[in-house]
């Protein structure tokens, strides 16, 4: 199912972010943020203005206008493709919709493991996710090879909290019951997202994506042996499958996990088949190195309310940060997505000061 075929795309001209993925030389840090795309851009809520937001993840035009709308702004070294994590969900047979002021949200959350059976368990990505390979293959002509384009996942264990939870939630002590009351059944529907996400990846891949990125957003609710039992091995098993399938077809795409306020898995993390590991700001750079003892691409990890702070300070902040990761083997981002009240001006400065500190430190 893999079309390695993609000679016909425009020729890419700025791959420092690829070559940093993979630990090697460049020239500047190459810098991109979680949410880039998002409604602190008044071109993105103008697009987005008056329709429903999954159907706009349904049209390939809008899902690679919004794609580009960052770029046109700031000279980010990376796309994202404009989609969601839970149009998995989606594909496997549940009602999702995003309701204004309450965010995502099921109408017939999983309540029992019986409610298992209402899931489609062998999903054809090709059909049911169709739109987004469209709109990664139309991003990536219309990016004209300007930088390369993210395509992405959610987590198994993220995907079965909103699913079970049925939107977001403080505690989730509903998705949570199920790993200590049904563990047997846990394991059964992080199986069966996995499967999924394996073969939404892939056809990623074959749409056009240059990297990949996997959003275990929740894993800070869960404890360390949680982890290890629920999300890790999936994880793992993720990236494994994927990279065996790509390697069949000749292709090599860098992966990048993000488990937010996973600090406790951070070793484990640097040994789960990823070339670069996700931080979010609760992470000192400089123990982050130590921890993950180089064997990995650190991405990361300012806190987004720092774009809050002034000008100077936002490049103070960035100084430190470069300092603190090196600047080799290093993605600079913010430790999580930009939130809808901040200025298009200081992330224009956040990028310009990752650019600039790091090409001093590199000619040094
Ligand atoms: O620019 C990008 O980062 C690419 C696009 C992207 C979106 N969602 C667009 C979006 C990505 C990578 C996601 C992933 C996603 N979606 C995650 C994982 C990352 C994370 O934040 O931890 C999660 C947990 C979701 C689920 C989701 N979708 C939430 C919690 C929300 C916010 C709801 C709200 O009311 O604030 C969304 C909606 C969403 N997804 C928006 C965007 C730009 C904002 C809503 C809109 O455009 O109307």
């Amino acid at each position: 199912m893999i079309h390695p075929k993609h000679s016909y795309f425009p020729q890419l001209k700025n791959d420092t972010f690829l070559r940093a993925a993979r630990g090697e030389e460049i020239e500047h840090v190459p810098v991109w943020c979680m949410r880039q795309a998002g409604r602190y851009l008044p071109e993105f809520r103008e697009s987005r203005a008056g329709k429903d937001f999954f159907e706009t993840c349904q049209s390939p035009e809008a899902c690679c206008e919004l794609t580009l709308q960052p770029l046109r702004r700031f000279p980010f070294d990376a796309a994202i493709i404009f989609s969601d994590i839970l149009v998995v969900p989606q594909a496997m047979g549940m009602d999702v919709q995003m309701v204004a002021g309450k965010g995502p949200t099921f109408p017939e959350p999983l309540k029992e493991p019986e409610d298992l059976q209402r899931l489609q368990v062998k999903v054809d990505t090709a059909k049911e996710l169709g739109y987004v390979f469209r709109a990664i293959t139309l991003t990536r002509h219309k990016i004209e090879g300007k930088v390369p384009l993210i395509g992405f996942s959610g987590a198994p264990w993220t995907l079965m909290s909103y699913m079970i939870e049925g939107g977001g939630s403080n505690t989730h002590s509903k998705a949570k019951r199920w790993l200590y009351q049904h563990p047997e059944a846990s394991h059964m529907l992080l199986k069966m997202l996995t499967d999924v996400i394996v073969e939404y990846l892939l056809g990623q891949v074959a749409a056009g994506a240059q990297a990949l990125q996997v959003f275990e957003s929740h894993a800070g609710i869960l404890g360390p042996a949680e982890f290890k039992e629920f999300s890790l091995p999936y994880l793992r098993d993720i990236a494994r499958r994927v990279k065996d399938k790509l390697k069949e077809a000749g292709q090599d795409v860098p992966m990048i996990v993000f488990a937010k306020d996973a600090h406790y898995a951070l070793e484990e993390l640097s040994q789960s088949n990823y070339e670069v590991v996700g931080l979010d700001w609760t992470i000192d750079p400089l123990s982050a190195r130590e921890r993950t003892g180089g064997k990995v691409s650190l991405q990361g990890n300012m806190d987004p309310c720092a774009l809050y702070a002034p000008k100077e300070r936002i490049s103070d902040i960035v100084k430190k940060m470069l300092e603190g990761f090196g600047t080799r083997g290093y993605i600079a981002n913010l430790g999580h997505g930009v939130y809808p009240d901040m200025t298009p001006e200081n992330i224009g400065a956040f990028v310009e000061a990752v650019h600039q500190h790091s090409k001093q430190m590199i000619k040094q």
